[in-house]
């Protein structure tokens, strides 16, 4: 029986572990359920996907702030938020295999018998559904019991509510204005699965937008369409992406209307980031339980009200997952040769140039070390690199996404002149030293999404 060939996704998984962008986590003791750990490359990807969320959310407007709140916070929060009694799935065991899976989701669910089939198909009978909540619960403090239950935030978005009166006081602003936060959340899925589609410990990207309640329809259909765009001007495939309003009987409970963003994934539409109407339920709800009150005073209208809430919500490791899949390419070159590349916007690629002596000899090590260092001081994430030969270092680059190699030679020795090689195209330019810097900022900003 011939082996079947790898899918995209063992692909992406294969490249990520042999790269450094990601590894499966506590892999010497054998690992630990879908759970993962970033190597090199990994980090600095999502340090991008970090930086120009953060960049379009925060630094360049005048009316959004940030915060960065604790991870474990009083269970009140939790309590009054509905996540105590509503954050559920709806799971069932199965009597033989004792595999656990989400009842809603059985048929993309795989039993742990191996060669793997659907739930059920080991002969063993499902039980009823129950609700299982998603919360981590921890205990603070020396003392186990029910009163110092705590639980790991399950979303960062709570930690903007609770400090809601604290910005208003503290910043100057006003509503319409936001509060943005990116940080770790954790929910015990029953099913993780896909990479890092779907793990029990993961980074979010959200934004609380306060608005007088009149604002709300402008609002919400702003922020999905800015949302949408962020992913496009970073380079995502526009047909690969889809808005998908969710039915009103299927919104959560604190929700008047949500749409996701979505993305066509090897494995199908999955959501990547939701754009949802909070209404004043969090704000109110916290009010009432804490006695402390979240309304704001309008000075010049005099008029007091709770605001509303549209909330953003991302991903930054499924956001991260995406542009790998959509970056990348196994392109059949004129000569039959393949190369696989991962066409990263220049400004999320991990690496931005790799500094590449053509020979080991020569002063050339020396001079692409000066340049090296020329550009991590004017802040580029740069690599050098002189092993093997050169044709096949730009493919390394390639396959890890480097938007611009810069190579030193003969030329550069004599008349301070390095060639720049492009990862799409693969044309190759002559740049001077003193104008690489300039010469890079503007290919970085003049970037376009080129056509597989
Ligand atoms: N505050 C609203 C909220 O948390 P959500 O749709 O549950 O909404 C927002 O989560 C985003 O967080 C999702 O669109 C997804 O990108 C990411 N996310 C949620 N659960 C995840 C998980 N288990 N693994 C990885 N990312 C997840």
């Amino acid at each position: 029986m011939s082996t079947p060939a790898p899918s995209l996704m063992d692909k992406i998984v294969s490249l990520c572990k042999r790269r450094g962008f990601v590894f499966p986590s506590s892999e010497i003791y054998g690992g630990i359920g879908n759970t993962y750990d970033y190597g090199p490359l990994g980090v600095e990807l999502k340090r991008r996907v970090k930086d120009a969320w953060w960049t379009r959310m925060v630094t360049l407007r005048d009316d959004i702030v940030g915060l960065d709140s604790a991870i474990i916070q009083n269970p009140k929060t939790w309590e009054t938020s509905g996540h105590v009694s509503n954050f559920t799935d709806p799971m069932v065991d199965c009597k033989k295999c004792k595999g656990r899976f989400r009842a809603d989701k059985l048929d993309d669910a795989r039993c742990p018998e191996k060669p793997s089939k659907k739930p059920g198909e080991c002969g063993g009978e499902l039980t009823e559904a129950r609700e299982f909540n998603l919360m981590f619960k921890t205990n603070v403090g020396p003392v186990e019991g029910s009163g110092s239950v705590a639980y790991l935030r399950p979303e960062t978005a709570q930690g903007i509510f609770l400090n809601f009166k604290n910005v208003l006081e503290s910043s100057r602003v006003k509503p319409p204005f936001g509060i943005a936060q990116i940080g770790k959340s954790f929910r015990n899925e029953i099913t993780p699965g896909n990479f890092v589609f779907r793990t029990r410990e993961f980074e979010q990207a959200e934004m609380e937008f306060f608005i007088p309640p009149e604002q709300n329809d402008q609002w919400y259909a702003y922020w999905v369409n800015e949302r949408f765009s962020w992913y496009v001007d970073y380079g995502i495939d526009p047909s690969k992406l889809r808005k998908y309003e969710h039915p009103q009987a299927k919104l959560a409970h604190y929700c008047k209307a949500c749409t996701d963003v979505e993305y066509e994934y090897p494995f199908g539409w999955g959501e990547l980031e939701g754009i949802a109407c909070r209404t004043d339920f969090d704000l109110k709800s916290h009010s009432a339980a804490s006695g402390k009150d979240l309304a704001y005073f309008d000075p010049e209208s005099k008029a007091r009200y709770t605001p509303w809430v549209v909330e953003p919500a991302a991903g930054v490791d499924r956001t991260a997952l995406t542009f790998l899949i959509d970056a990348y390419e196994e392109q059949v070159l004129p000569d039959g040769d393949v190369r696989t590349v991962l066409h990263f916007h220049p400004e999320i690629a991990p690496i931005t140039v790799a500094v590449l002596p053509l020979v080991k000899k020569e002063g050339m090590p020396e001079k692409a070390s000066e340049v090296d260092r020329m550009l991590r001081q004017a802040r580029f994430t740069t690599f050098y690199d002189e092993s093997a030969a050169i044709g096949r270092r730009y493919r390394r680059q390639d396959e890890v996404g480097t938007p611009y190699c810069v190579t030193i030679d003969g030329e550069t020795l004599k008349s301070d002149i390095v060639t720049v090689r492009h990862r799409d195209s693969m044309a190759q330019e002559s740049v001077k030293v003193a104008d690489l810097e300039a010469y890079l900022r503007a290919a970085m900003r003049s970037w376009k999404r080129p056509t597989k």
